[in-house]
């Protein structure tokens, strides 16, 4: 298929590396361009003007002035649960924080009793449905994690409809085991006795089964301490399972050492980071710092400072976090808005930061995250617009006029 007329398209690359510091200011794109897909696949691209005659003979389709770009990466989700949160909400309304609410045995416990009660079809079916609204979005792979089961039965579980999820459906999808979320409430008093059930009990059967790809722990106090951490991940490591680590949320928690001593792909949220986590983000080969602007949006917590990131040579992605306790929301359209207006992001920055540093951040650069010869043509059409900066100017309106997997208009 042969597409012809698009005004601009957008994060035209033939050689994939990470984006660090200023490189993620430089978003190439071509202007009045066409683009060829063959067997799922962007096959060639050009400008209009290198068209010749016998390209006509394929199937044509005229874009019509869209301009494309290709899908969104987002690289930490929390796609499955069986209830969203709206009572918590109220209470954060009135007044109560995150913690505070975690503390009285809602958050992360609450949504633990409700999976376990829930059967794996029933949550696959609303999985599937969530996915599919975010699909309509522009999301074109996706990483999701465990993390509600806290038990072997209901981590298990989470894991088998992530792996279902990945048969049904035709964007990439990457599975992160994260039975270290929160010490469920009888092992309190015995946290041990839990990271042992993690590793003994869990990983054995989550590495035969190949039910993960990769290894999660929430590292905040009250939470997983940044030892424990590093046991859990080193764990993981040892079946194949790279870190993916929630590091510095609420509190300097010791998450992005656990991420560097682990060496794990990526080190998530850090909201709450100092000099010492900057300049360990600093080195060319320190894990992407992932960015959740939804996150602090919805909690109305501090932003991830991401000029400063930028400014010392992190490799910055961009996710949503979609989850019922912190961010309700997997809308990566909002979050490369949030990224411009409350993170101080260029569009090109955050553009940049939801396709190929979020492609990065899943191992799935050399098949999505920009318009590139062999890659997937998974791709956002947009409406007719002046320029770029318009999609994150125009917050919560939607834009995208068309949505293509694997060379497939949906
Ligand atoms: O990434 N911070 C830990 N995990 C999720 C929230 C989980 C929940 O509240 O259900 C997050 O924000
Ligand atoms: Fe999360």
């Amino acid at each position: 298929m042969l597409i012809t007329n698009i005004k601009y398209l957008v994060n035209v690359r033939e050689e994939i590396k990470l984006l660090r510091g200023n490189e993620l200011a430089h978003l190439p794109i071509l202007e009045n361009a066409f683009l060829k897909i063959k067997d799922s696949k962007i096959e060639d691209y050009g400008l209009m003007s290198e068209l010749k005659d016998d390209d006509f003979n394929d199937e044509i389709y005229d874009a019509k002035q869209a301009t494309v770009l290709p899908s969104w990466c987002d690289s930490h989700t929390h796609l499955v649960f069986a209830a969203t949160r709206e009572n918590e909400f109220i209470g954060k309304i009135k007044g109560l924080s995150y913690s505070e609410i975690a503390a009285k045995g809602g958050g992360i416990l609450n949504s633990a009793n409700k999976l376990n009660e829930t059967s794996e079809g029933i949550l696959l079916e609303q999985a599937q449905a969530r996915l599919n609204e975010l699909i309509l979005l522009g999301t074109g792979a996706i990483e999701i994690k465990s993390g509600y089961g806290l038990s072997v039965e209901g981590e298990l579980k989470m894991l088998r409809v992530i792996q279902q999820l990945k048969k049904q459906n035709s964007i990439p999808i990457k599975s992160t085991f994260l039975g270290a979320h929160a010490f469920p409430a009888v092992y309190k008093e015995n946290r041990m006795a839990y990271i042992d059930l993690i590793i003994n009990d869990m990983l054995p059967i989550i590495a035969k089964e190949n039910l993960a790809d990769y290894i999660d722990v929430f590292c905040e106090q009250g939470f997983f301490t940044q030892e424990e951490t590093e046991k859990i991940c080193f764990a993981g490591t040892t079946y194949g399972l790279k870190p993916k680590i929630h590091a510095n949320q609420l509190n300097i928690s010791g998450g992005v050492q656990a991420g560097i001593n682990t060496n794990a792909i990526s080190v998530d949220h850090l909201e709450t980071i100092g000099d010492e986590e900057i300049q360990l983000l600093s080195a060319t080969n320190s894990p992407i710092a992932t960015l959740l602007p939804s996150c602090s949006f919805f909690l109305n917590m501090q932003y991830a400072p991401a000029r400063q990131l930028i400014e010392n040579n992190a490799a910055i992605a961009l996710a949503s976090d979609y989850n019922p306790g912190s961010s309700p929301s997997g809308n990566m359209n909002f979050v490369v808005a949030l990224a411009c207006i409350q993170l101080k992001m260029l569009p090109e920055e955050a553009i940049n930061a939801a396709t190929i540093n979020g492609a990065f951040a899943m191992e799935l650069q050399n098949e999505v995250g920009s318009i590139t010869k062999g890659k997937r043509a998974n791709l956002i059409f947009t409406q007719p617009i002046s320029s770029l900066s318009l999609l994150p100017y125009s917050f919560g309106t939607n834009l995208i006029d068309k949505i293509m997997i694997n060379g497939n208009f949906i």
